[in-house]
């Protein structure tokens, strides 16, 4: 009697511990998520990014690169999305993101449907979704729940990769969200579309090192090709980010690391660096590595720091660019 009493409270202290930690405000998102509340938010999210896509292209790279930077700050929440003077989207790491009229867009419709329902996080990760599969790359189910966070500041942006890093830098940030370096090789194939403004590789062609030579590493046909786009140092232009075809997905992002062609140093980087160049040969020999583990990677990052239902510090936003009051 007195054993099986003691047996019971054993186990309801772990059922209290196993509520907790599902109510801890950090948790997962799930698949059809809004099937009863918001069933068409599908349909809408992405009649919205086609015809912004379709009016300019160079917008389906900016919708995955803003996914990207929303998720690596205060997980995804939609704090990339909030204006003010100092908030996130004010800061060096995110400059010359785009793309924030399509959310807008996005969820005016969605808001005209089902209002207060659907979060800008959400919309966020199903338009970089959209974005990847009008430029003929992969589809994936995108889970949902995400709930949008209440704060963005600029100097919580210091820890965003940067191309200037090195890859053991990249690794450990990476590693911080809870991605491996397979996710860190697979996801910079993000870079099999866009492009990158001048200020990001202009040292590797006219000051390396401080040397005042060029990145012997960069093939010469591109360091041709890249000061004709980039007359100086200070020049503001962009170029590809993946030579020969930055408006399609394919795996040439990889081959292009392999034969000196990638035009950031840490792209560049992940091909000569001996805990990622194997994978970045790999990604390269099989398109369909690259998608099926680009894929897997997507959902893992589209994880990183979700606040959902269960617990605090997040809401449905009406308005994506600011919080609710
Ligand atoms: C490994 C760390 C990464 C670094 C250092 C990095 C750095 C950069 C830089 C410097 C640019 C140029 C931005 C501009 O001039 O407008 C860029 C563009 C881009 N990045 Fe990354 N990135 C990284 C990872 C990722 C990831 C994980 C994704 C998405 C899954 C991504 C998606 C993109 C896209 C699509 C563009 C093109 C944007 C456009 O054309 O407007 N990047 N990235
Ligand atoms: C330089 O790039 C061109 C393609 O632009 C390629 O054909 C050539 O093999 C590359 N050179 C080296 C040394 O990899």
């Amino acid at each position: 009697m007195a054993i099986s009493r003691a047996y019971i409270s054993f186990l309801s202290t772990f059922f209290i511990l196993f509520l907790l930690r599902n109510n801890g405000g950090v948790g997962a998102t799930t698949l059809g998520y809004y099937s009863e509340s918001c069933p068409n938010v599908e349909e809408i999210v992405k009649s919205s990014v086609e015809f912004f896509v379709s009016n300019d292209n160079s917008l389906a790279p900016a919708l995955l690169r803003l996914h990207f930077h929303d998720c690596f700050v205060h997980g995804c929440d939609g704090s990339v999305l909030l204006e003010g003077s100092s908030s996130e989207m004010s800061a060096p790491a995110n400059t010359g993101l785009r793309g924030f009229q399509v959310i807008m867009d996005a969820k005016a419709g969605v808001e005209a449907r089902c209002p207060g329902v659907v979060s800008c996080a959400d919309i966020l990760a199903l338009a970089a979704r959209d974005a990847v599969v009008l430029t003929k790359g992969p589809s994936w189910e995108v889970a949902l729940g995400r709930l949008d966070g209440l704060k963005s500041s600029a100097s919580d942006t210091n820890d965003m990769p940067s191309p200037f890093d090195s890859i053991s830098l990249l690794a450990t940030k990476f590693a911080a969200k809870g991605l491996s370096l397979e996710d860190l090789v697979a996801l910079s194939g993000a870079h099999t579309i866009g492009q990158a403004d001048c200020h990001f590789f202009s040292y590797r062609l006219y000051n390396y090192g401080t040397t005042g030579a060029s990145d012997p590493s960069l093939n010469s046909s591109s360091l041709n090709e890249l000061k004709a786009i980039c007359p100086s140092l200070s020049s503001n232009n962009r170029a590809a980010l993946d030579k020969g075809s930055r408006q399609t997905w394919d795996n040439a992002y990889y081959k292009n690391i392999g034969a000196g062609n990638a035009l950031l140093e840490s792209d560049s980087k992940l091909g000569s660096d001996g805990s990622t160049g194997g994978l970045v040969s790999r990604f390269a020999g099989s398109l369909s590595e690259f998608d099926s583990t680009f894929v897997r990677s997507m959902v893992k990052l589209g994880n990183v720091g979700v606040k959902t239902k269960a617990g605090g510090g997040g809401e449905i936003r009406r308005m994506c660019q600011v919080t609710n009051f």
